[in-house]
């Protein structure tokens, strides 16, 4: 880090040191133009960041920083396509794959669009049929990460735009168990499968394909059935047809997509699937929407700078160590697991782009869950416990549901939480009870815990993608801060190494290797019991 850098952060933590427990009350009173400073808006969404615990001396002080680490350089570079994946030489432009013209690889990229329009209207209308000449029903993805969790999200969340002509599924765990709880109620003759792995050597996509084929040939042991009901994602699409896949049933990604930043490629078929192209492309407007707003506005009003700044303020400046995301709306209960890979895998990382370990913290926890059954799991902790734990609320105005009261009260919760988590509630006492207890102690709140709120008039593709788009530039902006490369994932190698390895023990094909008694203890427990 620059001393420069340093200097920038030294001052925001002064300010928070100086802010110190003012009460976020207090600060609406004086500051009239908060209200006006803190809400922002872009591509359908608003961000109301003014229940946040700092100032506007605050939020000048990190204005200055994200001019210092020069946020909108790095921006430029990853939107023109420079190789900002520094440790493996790679350009990032998952952008390009929701922009409008002019974008790069715009060849390549309609390519693929085309040919996904037309595979997911040939399966829609029954053109493209099953080996046995059923029509498709059901579609399973078999992917993990970056190749399961934004299209799972999105088939989710966009339920209601789907006209229910084909079902789709997620099969990421290499436990056989979902295996089994998956293929229960589908019908091999009518069940279309795409194998979506960028790298096509993911163990755990690679044993469910195998197992998927194998779930197959029961019905229809004959070679040609796998490409009938097999389709595949991958950067490394020779592989794919190795595996045994149609070669012109093999969609390509690039190297210049990384996995977690994947649902704008093809790795987003379920989606088209689910909704049809039109609501696919939808999706990619709305993300392209944000994408236009996080290259032109000033960083100050600019969402996903924001959203960045106001992380690294509460986990840097407060000390706050997770936040959680609390959408009330069913249909994005997933986000969380989403937001889990894009901003841990993107940003938990120790070394910075000068090779030097980090002076302190990269990403804060993320965790979260749905509103309102989050009150009535963890929101005690984020009320009364020790830990500051700040919250990104997401809500939508308008349901599709036709069910307003349910709204009303969902909506109603989403509001007082964040109310309450701000002003807090004191008691007086009356002294202690015959049991040595001052109750108006315990059940005192003490207030002033920040919060976001994302607002959006309706849930639909466009704002889906927006929404997405949103945090994936958020994630980068706080990779910015740290000056760290967000797109890589070297620190998940050496989990797949050592797995490989004691497979190769637990099923006899190696010696025993050395391990720690620990783990030669399990290794040798879990042979006996096989
Ligand atoms: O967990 C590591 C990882 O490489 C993720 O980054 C990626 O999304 C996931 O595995 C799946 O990789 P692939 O799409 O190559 O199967």
């Amino acid at each position: 880090m620059t001393a420069n850098i340093a200097r920038h952060i030294a001052e925001a933590r002064r300010c928070a040191d100086a802010l110190d427990e003012t009460p976020l009350s207090e600060l609406f009173e004086r500051e009239p133009e908060r209200m006006a400073r803190l809400v922002v808006q872009a591509a359908g969404l608003t961000l109301d960041c003014s229940k946040q615990r700092l100032d506007s001396s605050a939020l000048d002080a990190l204005g200055r920083l994200a001019q210092a680490v020069n946020i909108g350089a790095a921006r430029d570079a990853m939107l023109a396509g420079e190789p900002v994946n520094r440790t493996e030489k790679r350009a990032v432009l998952h952008t390009a794959l929701r922009a409008g013209d002019g974008r790069l690889y715009a060849t390549e990229i309609d390519t693929v669009l085309e040919h996904m329009g037309a595979l997911v209207e040939d399966v829609r209308q029954g053109r493209r049929r099953g080996f046995g000449g059923a029509q498709f029903t059901d579609v399973v993805n078999i992917g993990i990460g970056g190749s399961h969790l934004g299209p799972a999200l999105a088939c989710d969340a966009l339920r209601y735009d789907s006209d229910g002509k084909l079902r789709t599924h997620f099969l990421a765990n290499v436990d056989g168990g979902e295996f089994d709880r998956i293929t229960a109620h589908l019908n091999p003759a009518s069940t279309l499968f795409i194998v979506a792995s960028k790298s096509f050597s993911t163990v755990e996509t690679r044993l469910n394909a195998q197992s998927a084929r194998a779930w197959l040939a029961g019905q229809f042991p004959q070679a040609e059935a796998v490409a009938d009901h097999f389709v595949a994602v991958s950067a490394r699409p020779e592989r794919a047809v190795e595996f045994g896949i149609a070669e012109a049933n093999v969609f390509p990604m690039w190297d210049w997509v990384g996995g977690r930043y994947s649902l704008w490629s093809a790795i987003g078929l379920p989606i088209a699937f689910e909704v049809g192209m039109t609501a696919f492309r939808a999706l990619l407007a709305g993300a392209a929407g944000m994408d236009e707003h996080f290259a032109t506005a000033p960083l100050l009003s600019n969402m996903p700078v924001m959203l960045g700044l106001i992380g690294f303020w509460n986990s840097h400046c407060l000390g706050a160590e997770s936040y959680a995301v609390v959408p009330y709306d069913d249909r994005l209960r997933l986000l969380p697991d989403y937001l889990q890979q894009l901003e841990m895998e993107s940003n938990g990382k120790r070394v910075d782009l000068t090779n030097a370990v980090l002076d302190g913290h990269s990403a804060p926890v993320t965790w979260g869950g749905l509103g309102t059954n989050a009150q009535h799991a963890f929101f005690q902790l984020l009320h009364q416990g020790t830990r500051l734990v700040p919250v990104d609320f997401i809500v939508a105005m308008q349901h599709p549901a036709n069910r307003r009261s349910h709204h009303d009260m969902l909506v109603a919760n989403c509001l007082a939480q964040a109310e309450a988590l701000m002003r807090g509630q004191s008691y007086t006492s009356s002294g202690l009870d015959e049991d040595g207890i001052d109750l108006a102690r315990h059940r005192e709140s003490p207030g002033n815990r920040p919060s976001n709120m994302l607002v959006m008039d309706a849930l639909t593709p466009a704002t889906l993608g927006a929404l997405i788009a949103l945090y994936e530039h958020k994630t980068f902006v706080q990779s910015v801060i740290w000056n760290i490369n967000a797109f890589d994932q070297w620190g998940v190698e050496l989990g797949k190494q050592l797995a490989t390895t004691i497979l190769d023990e637990i099923t006899g094909s190696a010696d025993q290797a050395a391990h720690d008694p620990s783990t030669s203890a399990l290794v040798a427990r879990y042979r006996a019991a096989r």
